[in-house]
């Protein structure tokens, strides 16, 4: 099977670039990363892309009169690498409409909770303030909303009584590390079907186990029942 050529968008430290560097290095990985774009000059995962010989280009969104030519000139620096698949990772620019709809199904994202619930910023933030008991993230295909569009995959984290914003970000980051590259293998190995508006996946066993927090130990015990 032809090997996907994946381009990675970035604005910041790229740990999840990291993660897709990672796996593409693993023989059989059904996919490549042909470039990383960065709309920052300062972004550390640029520093990851080139550790990996990977071609890094910077576009600046301050560079340009408005949203529709900055998406243009991503665009074309994309189609100029032969991208098939474009990956959000940390991408902090909304895109519009335009390029939305040119890649559509061929534009996914993470994004670091249980998506519809904490779209936008500040996720780990709100879900602390909402008392939710679990959290996680999300890889999704891309719509015009933001951080909105059909789920690929998810990943439930607990969120622990003592959680912090910070403590809770790590244990979701690390799920993150595992889903993404997992969906965009799903995609490379052409498994991925979306009908109306849902993904289907070929070949793959929908989790099975309902998540139970806080479990009461006394419960649990077979004496208790
Ligand atoms: C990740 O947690 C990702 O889910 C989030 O930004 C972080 C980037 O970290 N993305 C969003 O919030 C998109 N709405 P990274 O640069 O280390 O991959």
């Amino acid at each position: 099977m032809a090997v996907l050529k994946a381009g990675v968008l970035i604005s910041g430290r790229g740990s999840n670039l990291q993660a897709l560097i990672d796996a593409a290095q693993k023989s059989g990985y059904p996919a490549t990363i042909a470039c990383v774009i960065s709309n920052d000059a300062t972004a550390g995962g640029l520093e990851r892309a080139k550790a990996a010989n990977i071609p890094t280009h910077i576009i600046s969104h301050r560079d340009f009169k408005d949203r529709l030519a900055f998406d243009q000139a991503l665009d074309a620096k994309l189609q100029e690498e032969g991208v098939q698949l474009v990956c959000l990772a940390g991408f902090m620019r909304m895109l519009g409409s335009w390029f939305v709809e040119r890649w559509r199904d061929r534009l996914i994202n993470i994004h670091p909770s249980l998506l519809p619930a904490f779209a936008g910023l500040d996720t780990h933030e709100r879900a602390l303030e909402q008392g939710v008991k679990f959290s996680g993230c999300t890889v999704h295909f891309v719509r015009a909303e933001l951080d909105h569009g059909p789920i690929i995959i998810q990943a439930v984290v607990p969120v622990l009584p003592e959680d912090t914003e910070e403590t809770l970000a790590a244990r979701v980051l690390e799920a993150e590390h595992k889903i993404y590259p997992e969906a965009v293998r799903f995609i490379a190995e052409h498994r991925v079907n979306v009908l109306d508006e849902r993904v289907f996946i070929t070949g793959i066993a929908a989790a099975s186990e309902t998540l139970i927090s806080p479990i009461d130990g006394l419960a649990k015990s077979p004496a208790a029942q």
